[in-house]
């Protein structure tokens, strides 16, 4: 069972899959297109869509005052408008929305749209917007002892600042959706969307009916990366209003312009630290200030930030810790989630303070990672205990089983032998929280059908985006009913069938919806051993399920699992079952900045070797080597390749994608030309990943650890990594935190004096 492949593989390969733009549309489906502001931020003096309103096709172009409920989207804070009323905020922000018989004529309408807008001054970055006291909400402030204190006992403080860019989701699959109008005024709306209840919620309120009269349903994604946790709400939204308004069906796909333009990344940070260490190289105290960009609009911001602080000392345990966080408002798209939620933002700082410290004291960074990394019992700065710590259990594993120690001479001999070209090498030890921070977001739902023929249908709050949620589902209800996967199908997620559900993030998605999956089974089991115990005349606990039969104590029974269904049939048994869960256990208190908001941490650690043409300032990664905390892998393929994936984003983000916008707050790199992500020579030629030998944890689906994040941090790895080299080439480089530490930037720090 653990070999399954992810069940999408096959519809993939052979382009069967189904995603929102390969429905079959219905007849008179119409097709819509976003106008968007042209400015950063400015007061809207003119607005004229009549002529573009007149061109035969176009059925109508809808503006703020067309909006029957509520103008407003935003999800923690009700601060972003669907469509602009008077004033506008980003470049991209939708203006208006044109709906016409085709995409082709919908752009000729948008093309003559006139738009006059008074300019207002424009903040594109986190600072600026802080020393203008723009703010998203107020700042938090995470507290462990008392570092003022502390820094007078310390042998060694340094400080500096630090500057991490955004990151483009570049999902295969743009932003889209296709609403359909049902009857008595609702509408069905298929969403490339991460969170179903979000787009059920936003539309309900837009239209200003009952969230009953919106069925929102997810067939999957090509890709949400937390794009689509937040941000597919408004292509719904739009979609879902003109259907309301002309009762015909709307498709909105945005292209890959209009998406990367219009859409939020991940949150650039500028921040400040201030690190003090022992003569031991204890970490005894650590402040560090995070200037959040958080966009014009809230979005996710407050809770990324969040996450920002829970991840800022990573896998290290310090005595006291201030971090605090500050949500700058800024005129560039509200940025949002992207894998890792703030977390990396958070421990790419403390890995630059450690790397700072050790370049001053003249030691390496690894003398300070290994004296700080966490232990069992340690307390966190936000006052959870750690238990099942694996931080040192990851890191001698790794030293180990890789041995470090060669790795490191090999380096060292390397660059005693080579002027132009240096190596590098860096450790990256991860530690992330699992759980969704804001405590009443851990909950999900299942839903099983068996149907009379023995097949079965599940449905739960999962949303399957390559992840192969879809897959562990399948996994848990054939290991439970103990019959072949081609009998179980997972319908799509779908608003109907399950409610009020968590977006699917925070990696938790598995471990939620799997335990009420797991819940929901094995109450439709109990019910089907007592069936079966009553037909073969024993007990039910003697029974179990295997191959799709009925064993007694291990012995092949008369009974086939279908004639077990059968049977049920004519017992009148319920054989459906919907279930709940909820984490047990986790409870956080915002006042205070206390609890213990996670139900689990993954840990881990990287060896990441690069070579440096010291003559062009290029790069390549000659290894990548980790040992990942999977708990008890239930697909170590799936899981495999989440850790792969995730490691290319991270790398990256760390050394090659560059967000760029002017002044003006105008996106540059608006194209795969001008943005460059990674491809499979820009990762390692050697990658190798060893899962750590650990008991599992409970609280973890089939005590599989939750993958889909933590992984992307080992990324980090890779800036220090290109950093030590560049120390090898250049006695006088100083050290600078500012990624991505792209060529351009590697070939500066090489030659300056
Ligand atoms: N993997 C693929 N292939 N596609 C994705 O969009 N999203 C990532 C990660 N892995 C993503 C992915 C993010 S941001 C999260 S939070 C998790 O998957 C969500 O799924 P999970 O909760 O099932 O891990
Ligand atoms: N992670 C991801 N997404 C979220 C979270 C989180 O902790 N909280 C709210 N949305
Ligand atoms: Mo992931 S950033 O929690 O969608």
């Amino acid at each position: 069972m653990n070999s399954i492949k992810n069940i999408d593989s096959f519809g993939h390969v052979r382009g069967e899959s189904l995603f929102v733009d390969d429905i079959i549309v219905q007849q008179n489906t119409l097709y819509g297109l976003v106008f968007d502001s042209p400015k950063a931020h400015g007061t809207i003096k003119k607005l004229d869509i009549a002529k573009a309103e007149a061109i035969e096709g176009v059925i109508k172009i809808f503006t703020y005052k067309d909006i029957p409920g509520e103008n407003q989207i935003g999800g923690i804070i009700p601060d972003e408008p669907l469509l602009a009323d008077n004033k506008v905020h980003f470049v991209g922000q939708p203006v208006a929305f044109i709906v016409a018989t085709s995409d082709s004529i919908a752009k000729k309408a948008r093309a003559i749209i006139e738009i006059e807008i008074e300019e207002l001054p424009i903040i594109t970055e986190a600072k600026e917007a802080a020393a203008k006291k723009q703010f998203i909400n107020k700042p938090r402030t995470f507290n462990l002892g008392n570092t003022s204190k502390a820094f007078g006992d310390c042998d060694y403080v340094f400080e500096d600042e630090v500057f991490t860019n955004g990151q483009e989701h570049l999902y295969l699959e743009t932003q889209g959706a296709y609403a359909i109008p049902m009857e008595n005024g609702s509408i069905k709306v298929t969403s490339s969307t991460q969170g179903p209840t979000q787009v059920q919620k936003a539309i309900a309120k837009v239209l200003g009916i009952g969230m009953h009269h919106i069925e929102v349903d997810v067939i999957r994604l090509g890709g949400g990366f937390g794009g689509k946790e937040d941000q597919a709400t408004p292509w719904a939204t739009l979609a879902a209003l003109a259907t309301y308004l002309l009762k015909k069906p709307v498709k909105l796909i945005l292209n890959r312009h209009d998406d990367l333009r219009m859409t939020g990344k991940r949150h650039p940070y500028e921040s400040n630290f201030k690190i003090g260490l022992s003569k031991e190289l204890k970490i005894i105290a650590f402040e560090a200030d995070f200037y959040q960009n958080a966009g014009a609009a809230a979005d996710l911001s407050p809770a990324v930030a969040e996450r920002t602080l829970f991840h800022a000392t990573n896998s290290y345990f310090v005595k006291n810790v201030k971090t605090t966080v500050y949500s700058c408002k800024t005129n560039l798209p509200p940025n949002t989630a992207f894998r890792g939620f703030g977390g990396p933002q958070g421990m790419f700082v403390i890995e630059a303070a450690i790397a700072k410290a050790a370049h001053e004291i003249g030691v390496t960074a690894k003398e300070i990672q290994e004296a700080n990394l966490i232990q069992e019992n340690d307390e966190l700065p936000y006052g959870q205990i750690m238990t099942q710590a694996e931080a040192v259990n990851s890191w001698q594993s790794t030293i180990k089983k890789f041995n470090y120690k060669k790795l490191a001479s090999e380096v060292e001999t390397f660059n005693n032998k080579n002027k132009d070209f240096k190596k590098g090498i860096a450790l990256m030890p991860i530690c992330f929280g699992i759980s969704f921070t804001n405590t009443p977001m851990n909950h999900a739902r299942a839903l099983v059908h068996i149907y009379q023929d023995g097949t079965v249908g599940i449905s739960t709050g999962a949303v399957e985006m390559g992840q192969s949620v879809n897959t562990k589902m399948l996994q848990i209800a054939a290991q439970i009913f103990a019959i072949h996967p081609d009998k179980i199908k997972l319908e799509t997620t779908n608003t109907t069938r399950v409610a009020n559900t968590s977006p699917s993030a925070a990696s938790s998605t598995a471990d939620l919806n799997g335990k009420a999956l797991l819940k929901a089974c094995s109450a439709i089991l109990e019910r089907l051993k007592i069936v079966a115990a009553k037909e073969l005349k024993v007990n039910e606990k003697e029974l179990s399920l295997q191959n799709e039969w009925v064993y007694i104590n291990s012995k092949k029974s008369s009974l086939s699992w279908k004639a077990l269904i059968a049977n049920a049939m004519l017992e009148r048994i319920a054989l459906s079952e919907k279930s709940h869960y909820v984490t047990p256990i986790i409870h956080f208190d915002k006042t205070t900045e206390k609890g213990h908001p996670f139900a689990y941490h993954v840990y881990g650690t990287a060896i990441i070797i690069t070579t440096v043409d010291c003559t062009r300032g290029t790069y390549v990664f000659d290894s990548i080597k980790i040992v990942h905390d999977y708990g008890k892998s239930m697909n170590q393929g799936i899981d495999l390749g989440q850790v792969e994936g995730a490691l290319a984003q991270g790398v990256g983000w760390m050394t090659m994608e560059e967000i760029a916008y002017d002044k003006k707050g105008n996106l540059l790199s608006n194209a795969l030309s001008t943005y460059k992500i990674p491809d499979i020579f820009s990762i390692a030629e050697d990658i190798e990943v060893i899962p750590l030998e650990t008991d599992g944890n409970e609280m973890a689906i089939l005590k599989s650890k939750a993958v889909g994040e933590p992984p992307l941090m080992y990324g980090i790895g890779a800036y220090f990594a290109i950093q030590n080299a560049i120390k090898a080439y250049n006695p006088n480089y100083k050290l600078k935190f500012h990624a991505p530490l792209t060529p351009e930037k590697v070939l500066m720090s090489l030659y300056e004096n």
